[in-house]
């Protein structure tokens, strides 16, 4: 049956790939109740468009960093695709890119920044995990500049990796024919089967638990790229994020992976707009699955969002066309509101055009006598 939206894929991937896989790519925290907080939450606020404006022609470009894409609809970083497909982050490289989009490359990949790279022009951030080891970061980084990486998504909500029941119970290990392939040469691209999650046992060896702001404006000193810190959801680390020098930032929960019960990063969204005061670009990911919520994001302020799992899903169902046919999906979906809306471009979304649930006070309660 033909493919009419974008939450479809999740059903198809289910069907198609192993239940370590499918579960390690779905899951969620502990009770995911941020996970199901992340759609429903957008259910919550509604439109106020406009009529009678001219919607004959709509724009939907906008700039991030500088750089010109089609839609404020980007890719986020999401580790091991070629467990979905065999040509993983190729393949995502290239829908991203016939798009005129933006790729966020994992560090976890299973294909190289220079593998990625080679599929041809595009505009590509690099997502990174701290290692203890700081020679195994600076040589990374080095890479993605060199293989022509944009910026820098530095991933700040994972000291610990948080807990996925399904993981745990799978006994989730990456599959012997894969490697985390940036991390090959360095002997740290294996992970071993443990008698928990595989992941979170090599995130505990691995990854630098001490990371804190003055490494944020360590990793300025290594690299000229940009930095945006992904997982910012209050005020006060937004702050202390510009503070830092970061040049933007990525209102997440990691697709609520993480810490559960953090609300929905839409919900966030508003404080983190205001406490940036326009300093610095503001983006978002988490349950973005319709035009619809794009519209909804942009309204609250952000400069554009990221898709997580719709682009694993896809990559499962159909490949490269699957990645493709998602974004096209949105893209679709995000011109019609914008024009149901009355916006013709992406300047003219206003926080005018949604109401939320706390933008009024709720009436009060008067009982009849
Ligand atoms: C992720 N995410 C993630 N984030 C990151 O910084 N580095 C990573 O390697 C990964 N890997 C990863 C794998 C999978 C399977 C998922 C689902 C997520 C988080 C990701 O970048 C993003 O924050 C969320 O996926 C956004 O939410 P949605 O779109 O999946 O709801």
């Amino acid at each position: 049956m033909e493919v009419t939206n974008v939450t479809e894929y999740d059903a198809i991937a289910k069907q198609k790939l192993p239940k370590m896989v499918y579960d390690y790519y779905a899951s969620g925290a502990e009770d995911q109740w941020t996970l199901q907080e992340n759609r429903n939450a957008f259910a919550r606020i509604l439109f106020r468009p406009r009529i009678l404006i001219d919607v004959t022609n709509i724009d939907m470009t906008t700039t991030v960093l500088g750089f010109k894409i089609s839609m404020p609809i980007m890719i986020a970083p999401t580790a091991m695709q070629k467990m979905a497909h065999p040509e993983g982050e190729y393949a995502t490289a290239r829908a991203a890119s016939s798009a005129g989009t933006i790729m966020t490359l994992s560090s976890w990949a299973t294909s190289s920044v220079e593998e990625v790279a080679s599929t041809g022009p595009g505009i590509r951030f690099f997502q990174l995990y701290v290692y203890k080891d700081r020679n195994v970061v600076a040589q990374l980084v080095r890479r993605a500049e060199r293989a022509g990486f944009k910026a820098i998504a530095l991933t700040v909500d994972t000291p610990r990796l948080g807990r996925r029941e399904a993981d745990i119970k799978n006994r989730f290990t990456l599959p012997p024919f894969l490697t985390l392939k940036n991390f090959e040469g360095l002997d740290l691209g294996k992970m071993d089967e443990a008698n928990d999650s595989g992941l979170a046992s090599y995130v505990a060896g691995q990854i630098d638990r001490s990371l804190s702001w003055k490494d944020v404006k360590w990793l300025q000193t290594i690299t000229k790229m940009p930095i945006l810190v992904k997982g910012v959801i209050t005020a006060e680390d937004t702050r202390l994020a510009i503070q830092a020098g970061a040049a933007g930032i990525i209102v997440s929960n990691h697709g609520a992976r993480q810490l559960d019960y953090v609300p929905a990063t839409i919900m966030a969204l508003e404080e983190v707009v205001k406490a940036a005061q326009g300093r610095v670009p503001v983006f978002l990911d988490g349950g973005v699955r319709r035009g619809t919520d794009v519209f909804k994001a942009l309204a609250l302020g952000a400069s554009g969002i990221f898709i997580g799992r719709p682009v694993v899903f896809s990559l499962a169902a159909e490949g490269e066309a699957g990645v493709k046919k998602v974004l096209q999906m949105l893209r679709e979906e995000f011109e019609l509101t914008m024009a149901l809306s009355g916006c013709r471009s992406v300047s003219e979304i206003t926080r005018n055009h949604i109401s939320t649930d706390w933008d009024t006070p709720r009436a009060q309660f008067t009982p009849r006598l």
